[in-house]
C-alpha cells in the first residue's frame, strides 16, 4: 500500500486560511462592513453572539503567523483576501490601505520562501452589494443579482494587478455549493437568505464570477483555480430509490460545481424540478464564458462522504442518512479517509483527459484542544485524521489520479462561521482572549512528515 511518503518529489505542502475567520480589524483602514460582519450581529444566528471582529487578530499578527509557517516548512499559503478591504462598498474606488495589507502579507511570505494561493473570495461580500439600502451603492442581492458577478471581475482584476506579478496562481471562489446552500438556500451563513431552491441563480452567479474573474486573470498571464467542497456521494442501501435520490444530491452538491467548468453545461436537476436556465439565471453565452478559460487546476476541499436515502418529505428528491460505525471529530463529523480516494478516483472517472490537476485546498478536523500545564497541545485526533487522509490521497495517486498538493485546514484555530470559536481546526491553538498560539502536537507532526517527504525525495 502507498503512503504518504510516496506522494510525488514536487508534491507541494501548505495550509490554509480565510480572511474573515482570522483577520478581525474589521474597522481597520477604510475596511467597508461585509455580509459577515451584519449577519453575526443579529442576535440567535451565531453560537454565544460571537463575531469576526477581533478573531485571531491576524491583520496585526500576521508576522508571528508567517514565522510559524516558515517552521512548518511549508510551500505553499492559501488565504483569502477581504473583498470589503479591498473595495469598501464592492464597487469603484479602491482603498489603498487594504490592498497594502495584503502587499506586505505576501512579502513576508516570499521571504519566508512561501508560495501564496490567495482566494479572491471566501464568503466575505461587501454589504453594500447585499442591501443598497444601507450604502446607497449598488443594486442589491448579493448574489442573486447578476451584477454582483461583474463587480467581482473587476475586482478580481484590480487586486491580480497589484498582486499578480508575485503570485502565480489565484483561486476565485470558495465553496460555492456551501455559500449557496447555507447563505441562500438555508439561512444560517451570512446573508441569511432561506430561499431554498429559489437560491439557485446564486449558484450560477458565482460561477459567472468565476468566468468572468477567471478570463480577467488570465490576460494577467495568471493561472486560475477554484476550490469546491467535494463530497463522494454514497447511498443509503442499493435500493433503486435511494440510489436515484443519491444521483440527485450528486448533481446538487458536486456536479453543478465542476460539470459547467469542465464540461461546459450544467448537470440534470430535473429532479428538484429545476430546468437547464436554473430559475431563468442563466443567459446565453454565460456557460461558453464559464468554461472559456480552462482551469490550471481544481481545488478540492473534502471533509467526509454523504450517505443519501429516498426522501422522507416531499420537498426535496433526497434525504441525508447518518453515516455509522466510524470515528467522529469534535464537530461531530464522520471520519472517512478513504472517502478522499473515491472521491478523487470518481473525479477521474467522471471527467477523464478533461479533469484538470487536483490540489487538496482543504481537509483537517476540529478537536477539543486544550492547552496543557506543561504547555504542550496533545491533539492525537488530528494526527491520525491527516495520516489517514494522506494515505488516502497516495493511494488516489497510485491509482493515477493527478494531484498536486496539500493544504490543511487549518494553520490557526479560528472563526468557525456560525460555530463561532467553538470548534477548532488549527495546527496552532489560539487563545482568544490573550491571542497566544501554541503550536500543537499536530504541528510538529506536520513539520516532520514535510520534511521526511523531501528527504525520502532527495531533497
Ligand atoms: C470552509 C472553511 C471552514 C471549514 C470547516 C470549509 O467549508 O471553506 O471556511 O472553516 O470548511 O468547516
Amino acid at each position: 500500500m502507498p503512503n504518504r511518503l510516496d506522494l510525488p518529489a514536487d508534491f507541494r505542502w501548505g495550509v490554509s486560511t480565510a480572511a474573515y475567520q482570522i483577520e478581525g480589524a474589521v474597522d481597520e483602514h477604510g475596511r467597508g462592513p461585509s455580509v459577515w460582519d451584519v449577519f453575526a450581529a443579529r442576535p440567535g444566528v451565531v453560537r454565544d453572539g460571537q463575531t469576526g471582529a477581533v478573531a485571531c487578530d491576524h491583520y496585526r499578527r500576521y508576522p508571528e503567523d508567517v514565522a510559524l509557517m516558515r517552521g512548518l516548512g511549508l510551500d505553499g499559503y492559501r488565504f483569502s483576501i477581504a473583498w470589503p478591504r479591498i473595495q469598501p462598498t464592492g464597487a469603484g474606488a479602491l482603498n489603498l490601505a487594504g490592498l497594502d495589507f495584503y502587499d506586505r502579507l505576501v512579502d513576508a511570505l516570499l521571504a519566508a520562501g512561501i508560495t501564496p494561493l490567495p482566494t479572491l473570495f471566501h464568503w466575505d461580500l461587501p454589504q453594500a452589494l447585499e442591501a443598497p439600502s444601507t450604502s446607497g451603492s449598488a443594486a442589491g442581492g448579493g448574489w442573486l443579482n447578476r451584477d454582483t458577478a461583474y463587480r467581482f471581475a473587476e475586482y478580481a482584476a484590480v487586486v491580480a494587478d497589484r498582486l499578480g506579478a508575485r503570485i502565480p496562481a489565484w483561486i476565485t471562489l470558495n465553496e460555492p455549493f456551501v455559500h449557496m446552500v447555507y447563505g441562500y438556500a438555508l439561512g444560517i451563513h451570512a446573508p441569511g437568505r432561506a430561499l431554498m431552491l429559489d437560491a439557485l441563480p446564486a449558484a450560477h452567479h458565482q460561477l459567472l464570477g468565476h468566468g468572468l474573474a477567471a478570463a480577467a486573470l488570465r490576460e494577467q498571464g495568471l493561472e486560475v483555480m477554484i476550490a469546491n467542497n467535494l463530497t463522494p456521494v454514497r447511498p443509503a442501501t442499493d435500493d433503486p430509490a435511494d440510489v436515484v435520490a443519491a444521483t440527485a444530491y450528486d448533481a446538487l452538491h458536486n456536479r453543478l460545481f465542476t460539470d459547467p467548468l469542465v464540461l461546459g453545461r450544467y448537470p440534470d436537476l430535473s429532479a428538484f424540478g429545476v430546468g437547464p436556465d436554473l430559475g431563468g439565471s442563466v443567459l446565453e453565452g454565460d456557460l461558453k464564458l464559464i468554461a472559456a478559460t480552462p482551469l490550471d487546476g481544481l481545488g478540492v476541499n473534502y471533509y467526509n462522504p454523504t450517505r443519501i436515502a429516498a426522501p422522507t418529505d416531499p420537498g426535496l428528491p433526497f434525504t441525508e442518512a447518518p453515516i455509522e460505525g466510524v470515528p467522529r471529530t469534535a464537530f461531530d463529523w464522520p471520519v472517512v479517509p478513504d472517502g478522499l480516494r473515491e472521491l478523487l478516483v470518481g473525479l477521474r472517472d467522471r471527467y477523464g483527459a478533461a479533469l484538470p490537476p487536483i490540489t487538496i485546498t482543504e481537509n483537517g478536523c476540529s478537536v477539543a484542544d486544550e492547552v496543557h500545564p506543561d504547555g504542550t497541545v496533545p491533539d492525537q485526533p488530528r494526527i491520525d485524521y491527516l495520516a489517514a487522509h494522506l494515505d488516502a490521497l497516495a493511494a488516489a495517486v497510485a491509482e493515477g489520479v493527478d494531484v498536486r498538493g496539500y493544504y490543511t485546514w487549518s494553520l490557526l484555530d479560528n472563526y468557525e462561521w456560525a460555530e463561532g470559536f467553538s470548534q477548532r481546526f488549527g495546527l496552532v491553538h489560539v487563545d482568544f482572549e490573550t491571542q497566544v498560539r501554541t503550536p500543537k502536537a499536530s504541528y510538529a507532526w506536520y513539520r516532520d512528515l514535510i520534511a521526511a517527504h523531501r528527504t525520502r525525495h532527495g531533497g
